[in-house]
């Protein structure tokens, strides 16, 4: 059976959050399309989840540069590569992935970040090869949802936009195919409009989301 894996990264909650919202347009769209694809919910910021502090870079550093075994590392630093690496195991077994979160500061929510550094694991998400590192997360599909209290698009500012920008650089250096990501901008900057904002931006989240599985799209 197939899986998606629906990840937010903000904390306003639904009725708040006008990302959110839009997702939740996705995912009953993804879901009245593909009744058999079974859907989790992943709100980063009630995860408990691996942070990358001393231990886990130390234990990291053993492991990957090293060749420690697991049982040559301290306790606390094995307690948390393994839960590092059961974080990104249970990522792996999905096959599309949703990504909700809004800009912060120009990029995107911290816990995001954090969240994705627990996937980079050499030899289980991409490999070192002659010719450079590999994305090994084939066959795997994702979109993006993000909001923005500014606009960017089309404007001098498109290019300090960090946070779609990072995510679709990361899942693309794991091997993962990257939609286009659903923007709703502007949200604070004209408040008048930001029904017709979210219409739009959900009416597109409607119809990515019965594409998604079929599309196809280039990564590195
Ligand atoms: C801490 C913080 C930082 C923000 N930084 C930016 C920013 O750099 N650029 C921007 O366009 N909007 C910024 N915003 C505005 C949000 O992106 C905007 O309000 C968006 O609509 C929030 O979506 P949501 O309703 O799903 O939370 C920021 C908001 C917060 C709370």
């Amino acid at each position: 059976m197939e899986k998606l894996l629906y990840i937010t990264a903000n904390p306003k909650g639904l009725e708040k959050s006008k990302g959110l919202q839009i997702g939740e347009a996705f995912l009953q769209s993804f879901h009245e399309e593909y009744p058999d694809v079974e859907i989790k919910r992943l709100d980063l910021f009630t995860l408990d989840f691996a942070q990358m502090d001393a231990d886990l870079v130390f234990a990291r550093g053993k492991l990957a540069g090293y060749g420690y075994t697991l049982d040559q590392l301290s306790e606390i630093e094995r307690k948390k590569i393994l839960k590092m690496h059961a974080l990104a195991d249970e990522f792996i077994s999905y096959d599309y992935y949703a990504f909700v979160s809004p800009m912060w500061n120009l990029n995107s929510p911290a816990v995001l970040k954090a969240f994705l550094d627990n996937l980079f694991i050499a030899g289980k998400t991409f490999a070192h090869t002659p010719n450079g590192p590999k994305g090994l997360l084939v066959n795997k599909k994702a979109i993006h949802i993000q909001t923005r209290g500014g606009h960017y698009t089309g404007t001098p500012m498109q290019d300090i936009e960090s946070g779609d920008r990072y995510l679709k650089i990361a899942l693309r250096f794991l091997g993962i195919e990257v939609m286009e990501t659903i923007i709703a901008e502007g949200l604070d900057l004209y408040p008048q409009r930001v029904p017709e904002i979210i219409n739009a931006a959900k009416q597109k989240a409607i119809i990515a989301a019965k594409e998604l599985p079929q599309k196809k799209i280039e990564v590195y």
